[in-house]
């Protein structure tokens, strides 16, 4: 059976490289595993993701570019792919726009849930990996990278109302998440992801 399964965390969680560690030990049990990543997954997706991340606009506008581009990888790959008996792995899904544009941006939480309605009313993950770390370590992590997009750019507090957003869609639907404590060794981090891959 295929799975859809998101990566989620503020910047400097260290989603991505646990990710690409996780895929790798997914596919040595067997499964197909397809990896993706949002803002993007699709040609047209990358040309947004561009937009998103170095041009100034409007909160509204942020929102429905992330969704637009969301639409697209859906309908061009996440869907294809699960028919298909692909295991999906995104780096973000929807709850990053409730995080950023919600929490971080203050973007109303009933104008998203819309939006996700619209969008992917009969798709949610199967499980999502929530990567949890305080801001001050994340920002530590992000200081070494040579350069930082629009978001990663945004002071302390923007993360913390970031992270506050990821909490609320927990608590809204926590069956759905597994949360993991990211500040740990990543070895530490690494033995949870193993025993949530026996898990699944
Ligand atoms: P990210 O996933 O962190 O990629 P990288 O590891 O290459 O930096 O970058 C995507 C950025 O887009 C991240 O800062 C969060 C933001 N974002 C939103 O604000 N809303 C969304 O719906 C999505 C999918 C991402």
């Amino acid at each position: 059976m295929s799975k859809f399964i998101t990566f989620e965390g503020v910047d400097g969680a260290g989603k991505s490289t646990h990710l690409a560690w996780f895929a790798d030990a997914l596919r040595q049990r067997g499964p197909d595993v397809l990896v993706t990543r949002e803002p993007g997954g699709t040609p047209l997706g990358e040309q947004l993701r561009e937009i998103l991340l170095n041009q100034p606009m409007s909160i509204g506008t942020e929102a429905l570019l992330m969704f637009a581009a969301r639409l697209e990888h859906i309908e061009q790959v996440i869907k294809p792919a699960l028919h298909a008996g692909k295991w999906v792995i995104s780096d973000r899904f929807s709850d990053a726009s409730f995080a950023y544009q919600g929490g971080g941006r203050g973007m109303d939480w009933d104008k998203l849930s819309q939006l996700e309605q619209w969008v992917h009313p009969d798709l949610q993950p199967d499980l999502t990996l929530f990567f949890d770390v305080p801001v001050e370590v994340a920002r530590q992590r992000l200081a070494n990278n040579a350069s930082l997009d629009r978001f990663e750019q945004e002071q302390a507090e923007f993360f913390e109302r970031v992270r506050a957003g990821y909490h609320k869609r927990v608590r809204q639907n926590p069956q759905r998440y597994r949360v993991i404590d990211a500040a740990q060794p990543m070895d530490v981090v690494k033995r949870k992801l193993e025993e949530i891959i026996l898990s699944l």
